[in-house]
C-alpha cells in the first residue's frame, strides 16, 4: 500500500510570532518542489494566522497543537476547531502526551476533541504512547489499545479517512532516546492490525501511522524504512528549518 508520507513539526511552546514566521518562510522556501509528501508545522495558536500568511500557496501546511471540543462558549483561555480553521489550520494535534501528562487529558476527552476536529473539517493527528514505566511493566499494548479504542470510540469508517495516528513513546520524547527499529516496527504493525480489527482492512491500509520521539536527520531514514512507518512527528529537530528539511528529505542521498 502506498501511503503519502506525512512529516510534521510540533513547535510546542517555542517561538514568538516573528520567529515562527521566519522559520516557516525559510522552510517553505526549502520545500518548494516536494509535492510527493505532506509537510505540516504546528506553531502556537497565537502564531497561526501569521504563519498561515507566510506559507500560503507553498507545500507547507498548518496545524494547531490542541483545541477545545466545544464549538464556542464560556471556556476562558480555550480555542475551538472553527477558530483554528478560520486562522488557516488544516490539521490539529490531539492527545499529545504533554497534554495528557500536564493537563490531565483523558482518552474520553481526546475522543471528544477528535469529534470536534472532524466536525469542523480539521484533520486530527491523534497522538498515543506509553510511558517508560508502562513499557517496563509489559503494559505497552494494553495502554496503546485503550488509547486507540477509547479515543476513536463511536466513529464510523467514513469519518476517519483524514485521521493520522502518531505513535510517540513518552520515554523517547525530548530525551534523545529513540525507540529501536524493532520496537517501532512491532508497535506500528500492531497498531495497523488494531485499526483493522476495530474498523476495516481498508481503513487500516490507508491510515498513516507516524512515529515521534527524538527523530533527527541521523535516524529518520532508518525509521522511514520501516514498512508501517508513514511519517514522523518531530519536536526539537523541527525548530530549525535547515535541520528539519534534512528530516523532510529523508530519502535524498547524502543526508
Ligand atoms: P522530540 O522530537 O523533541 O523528541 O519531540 C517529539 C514530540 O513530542 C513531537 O510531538
Amino acid at each position: 500500500m502506498n501511503r503519502r508520507p506525512f512529516i510534521a513539526g510540533n513547535w510546542k511552546m517555542y517561538k514568538t510570532g516573528q520567529q515562527a514566521v521566519q522559520t516557516a518562510a525559510n522552510l517553505a522556501g526549502l520545500c518548494s518542489n516536494l509535492t510527493d509528501r505532506d509537510i505540516m508545522i504546528a506553531p502556537t495558536n497565537l502564531s497561526l494566522p501569521l504563519v498561515a500568511r507566510a506559507i500560503k500557496n507553498t507545500e507547507v501546511k498548518l496545524g494547531a497543537q490542541n483545541l477545545h471540543f466545544e464549538k464556542q462558549g464560556a471556556f476562558t483561555g480555550e480555542v475551538s476547531a472553527d477558530m483554528i480553521k478560520d486562522a488557516g489550520g488544516e490539521y490539529v494535534l490531539i492527545g499529545h502526551s504533554e497534554r495528557r501528562q500536564y493537563f490531565g487529558e483523558t482518552d474520553a476527552l481526546v475522543c471528544q476533541k477528535i469529534k470536534a476536529a472532524l466536525g469542523s473539517g480539521l484533520k486530527p493527528v491523534f497522538c498515543i504512547g506509553e510511558t517508560e514505566e508502562q513499557r517496563e511493566q509489559g503494559n505497552t499494548y494494553l495502554i496503546l489499545d485503550k488509547q486507540v479504542s477509547d479515543g476513536l470510540k463511536g466513529f464510523g469508517l467514513e469519518q476517519l479517512s483524514s485521521l493520522v495516528l502518531a505513535y510517540e513513546p513518552v520515554w523517547a520524547i525530548g530525551t534523545g532516546k529513540t525507540a529501536s527499529i524493532e520496537q517501532v516496527a512491532e508497535v506500528h504493525q500492531h497498531l495497523r492490525s488494531l485499526l483493522e480489527k476495530l474498523f476495516s482492512k481498508d481503513l487500516a491500509d490507508r491510515t498513516r501511522i507516524v512515529y515521534g520521539g527524538s527523530v533527527k536527520p541521523e535516524n529518520v531514514k532508518e525509521l522511514m524504512g520501516i514498512e508501517d512507518v508513514d511519517g514522523a512527528l518531530v519536536g526539537g529537530a523541527s525548530l530549525d528549518a535547515k535541520k528539519f528539511i534534512n528530516i523532510i528529505k529523508y530519502n535524498e542521498k547524502g543526508i
